[in-house]
């Protein structure tokens, strides 16, 4: 089947047509850069933008920055705050006239990952990070999702600081840091996570996964820790296969 995903981040809005048997994009993916404010409203012609863009009609998926349950955006920490308590799959669905499904930009990439992806062959414990603007965060038992997870705002009383602030890839060129000083706070961080939930296998993605090499080896856990294998595009495959089946069981 055929569906169009669309992630909605920090500075772009991404979507692409994507074939969710082989869980491939079939096409180049069309970006937008967020409006400033990011604001429903303005988020929403954005997406009618790229709907518009593929010429679609279909099941539209999409993966938003911040908690959802059950369509309503529950928060906003790196989008503008009307989106807090918002009813957003039915206004996106109702703007758009696609049946959609709005999901966690986390959840439907770590979804991605599983089912195509770096965790395709995992049998235990999952956890997936998206390293970007925020620390985004999931976790798959016997193929199904834990939801909004939200481990991005772990407080690190020692560094006050929420770990996004600390660790996130934002944080790294924010601040300048090398590879081996952000490495060492996702140690920090990694060895805290691992202490906490014991997952078996850690995939590390968001775009800064294509250059895995230069900091996964600062790295020391006890935990498979792999960078994703769909690199930045597991937010847009994830979004177009959750409006597929609906929901993240695998
Ligand atoms: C949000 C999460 C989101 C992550 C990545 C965090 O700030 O709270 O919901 O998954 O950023 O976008």
């Amino acid at each position: 089947m055929i569906a169009l995903g669309i992630d909605i981040g920090g500075s772009g809005i991404k979507g692409a047509l994507v074939d969710t048997v082989r869980g491939e994009m079939v096409t180049d993916r069309f970006r937008i850069p967020t409006p400033r404010p990011a604001t429903p409203k303005a988020v929403i012609v954005a997406v009618k933008k790229i709907k518009k863009h593929f010429n679609y009609k279909g099941p539209l998926g999409i993966g938003f920055p911040g908690i959802v349950i059950d369509g309503v955006t529950l928060s906003a920490v790196n989008i503008h705050q009307d989106w807090e308590n918002y009813e957003g799959e039915k206004a996106i669905a109702k703007a758009t006239g696609c049946e959609t499904v709005l999901r966690n930009d986390a959840d439907v990439a770590g979804f991605a990952e599983m089912r195509y992806g770096a965790g395709r062959d995992a049998t235990g414990e999952t956890m997936i990070f998206t390293l970007g603007t925020g620390i985004g965060s999931t976790m798959f038992v016997k193929g199904q999702c834990v939801p909004n997870l939200e481990m991005g705002h772990l407080y690190l009383p020692r560094h006050k600081v929420d770990a996004e602030q600390y660790t996130s890839d934002r944080t790294r060129s924010e601040l300048n840091l090398t590879w081996k000083e952000w490495g060492l706070r996702l140690n920090e961080y990694f060895n805290h996570i691992e202490f906490l939930f014991s997952p078996q296998r850690i995939i590390i993605g968001g775009g800064v996964s294509k250059k895995a090499e230069k900091f996964l080896k600062y790295i020391k856990v006890r935990a498979d820790i792999v960078p994703a294998e769909l690199r930045n595009e597991a937010g847009i495959i994830g979004a177009a296969a959750a409006a597929e089946v609906g929901d993240y069981t695998l």
